[in-house]
This record gives structure tokens, sequence and C-alpha cells, in this order.
């Protein structure tokens, strides 16, 4: 695909090299990332950076990327705190605040919504998530995650093995990584969640098409002895009609350190969109994990900074410009990715 001024809306707009494209701009920007150089390549630009619906990492790591670039971000969270309230468009605030930025990211609780609203922007929109639909930046990180640690292990992207496990009906993470895992080949996947939220089926078709070998399973322990990730879920509470329809599901697939030892070959990895729901009473990463080498939670989001910057660089055409705007920082650092 051409990037450059481009909304990014859905994984499906990307074919093999457009990933691999992302993914090579995202290595490049580790020197920014780990805060060795700074570069001001986005001086100049703003970030509209408007979430309709809770967040913390892709809401800050989006800001956080435009800001390592250069740029200038400004915000908006919730409905209340917006025209939105009072009973203003889609179409209007995009005509608005597209006039504002440079390059909008937004999440809506509505599938479709980023695209609708996309389509009455001035400037590229990239999607925060809309719904249960898409979270396509979440999918390019996540997958570019799955390759880096699949490579330490010495292992390849071709006969990846991957259980997804949790609310695959309502989360979008899943429903994105699917369509994206369609452009490889030989990927074994194994669907892990309450039947009645499992994942829809037009996702398992995707992969079936693509070649892909998938199970689906309702039974943790035995659906993960054979697999190289583990990408466990949050049940998605806010896209049921009641916490208590929600409480029914937590805590079904709970994964920690004794399980892991028990039915987990010693190299798999754990992995997760966060946030992890960290209550007694769902807890389906436990705590326990967190000195497990293998778990790549952490990881996993400092990613989405790197993902993020190389998707402002594409989407603003100022990929080649990034090093030569760039110098040594001014302060003591000593970051790395853990
Ligand atoms: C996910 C989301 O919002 O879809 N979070 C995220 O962006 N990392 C997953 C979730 O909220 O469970």
């Amino acid at each position: 695909m051409i990037f450059a001024g481009s909304h990014i809306l859905s994984v499906e707009q990307f074919v093999r090299a457009d990933i691999e494209r992302i993914f090579q701009v995202a290595d490049s920007m580790e020197p920014y990332a780990l805060r060795q150089r700074v570069t001001r390549v986005l001086e100049g630009a703003i970030l509209g950076n408007m979430f309709f619906e809770p967040s913390t990492r892709t809401r800050v790591s989006f800001g956080c990327a435009f800001n390592l670039l250069g740029g200038e971000v400004r915000e908006t969270t919730g409905f209340k705190s917006t025209a939105i309230a009072k009973g203003e468009s889609l179409y209007d605030t995009a005509r608005v605040l597209s006039g504002y930025s440079d390059v909008i990211c937004m999440r809506h609780p509505e599938s479709g919504s980023v695209a609708e609203f996309a389509s009455a922007s001035r400037v590229p929109v990239v999607n925060g998530g809309d719904g249960a639909n898409e979270h396509p930046s979440q999918a390019l990180l996540d997958l570019y995650t799955i390759q880096k640690e699949v490579k330490e292990k010495g292992g390849s992207m071709d006969h990846l093995r991957i259980a997804m496990i949790g609310d695959l009906k309502h989360g979008r993470t899943v429903h994105s990584l699917c369509k994206l895992l369609a452009l490889f080949s030989n990927v074994e996947v194994v669907l892990v969640s309450p039947t009645e939220l499992a994942m829809p089926e037009k996702y398992i078709e995707s992969l079936r098409a693509a070649g892909h070998k998938v199970s689906v399973s309702n039974e943790l322990t035995q659906s993960i002895t054979q697999v190289d990730i583990v990408y466990s879920t949050r049940i998605q509470e806010e896209r049921f009609a009641s916490k208590e329809e929600a409480d029914l599901y937590r805590g079904r697939f709970r994964l920690n350190q004794a399980i892991y030892t028990e039915f987990c070959q010693p190299n798999t990895v754990i992995m997760h969109p966060l946030p992890r729901d960290s209550r007694a009473e769902a807890n389906e990463l436990d705590n326990d994990l967190n000195q497990n080498p293998n778990l790549a939670i952490f990881r996993q989001a400092d990613n989405g900074v790197l993902v993020r910057m190389a998707l402002f660089a594409l989407v603003l055409d100022v990929v080649d410009q990034v090093d030569a705007c760039s110098r040594p920082v001014n302060w003591c650092h000593n970051r790395t990715f853990v």
C-alpha cells in the first residue's frame, strides 16, 4: 500500500510486504524509543488523540510515539468532555478536528465509527479500536512481538503455533490478529473460550482460507501444551449487557506459574494485549508469572511505541528524514527493553 496520507483503519489493507515495511521502520525507531537519540522530524506537527473509551497504553503510547518524533499532542478523553455530548455528529467533529491536526488517532465504542469519522477527516486517521471490530495498531505490535520473541528462541513465523484465550467474541485485538496471521503460512491456531464467547466464524474463515489449522476448545490446560505463544485476553465487560453477565465468564481460564510449569513447554511465550484483569474473580494471568522470563506482556507494551512511531513516520512520509533530524540526547539514560 502507499502509506503516505493513508488512513490506518483495518489490518485488511495490508499485504505481507507492508507488514515487513512497518516492522523494518519500527526497528529503526529503537534509538529514539531507548532515548539514545532525539529526532525533531515531526516538529510543528500535531496529533489529535481522541479516545471515547477507556485507554491507558494505546492512548499514551500513541502520544509518546508522536512526541518522540518531535510532534505535539492534543487530546480528548471520554464523550462527556466533548461536543458529542451536545449532539455533535462524527462528521462535524471530524471536519473540525482535522483542521487542528496533522493526523488523528481515535478510539470509539461502535464498530465502523472510526471509518465513518475518517471519511470526513481532512487528515489521516488511525483506528485505536472501534468497538469489538478492529484494533490494527495492537495487532501489528502483537505480531511484531511474536516475531521478535519467536526469533529469539530460534523459531520462525512459519509453523507458528498460537493459543488465543478468553473473550474471543468481543476481543478486537484477537480479531485483528487473526486477519494479520492470515498473511502468513502454516500457522496453527487454538481458540480457547467459553462456547458463548467463541471467535466469530468470519475470523476463523479468514484463517482457514489461508490454509491454517484452526481448532476450537473450551478447556485451557490441554490447549496450551503444544504452542509457541499463549495469547490471553480479558473478558470485555463493556461489551456485555450487564456486569453480572460478564461475571459469568470471568476467571474461567486462569494461567498461573503452576499451570504453566505443568502444561506449557519451557519456551512458551505469554502475551496479553493488557490490561490484564487482576481482580481476584478474574485474574486471567496471575501475578506469580511476573518473574517468568517468557512473560512478554511488558515487552509487548514497549513494542507498541516502536510500531506506532513507524506508523506515524510512514503515514506522514518522513521515514527517510528521521535520522537527519536527530542528535544525541542531553540527559543521562540507561533504558533497555526488559
Ligand atoms: C485492548 C483493547 O482496548 O481492545 N487493550 C489495548 O488496547 N491494549 C484489550 C482490552 O481492553 O482488553
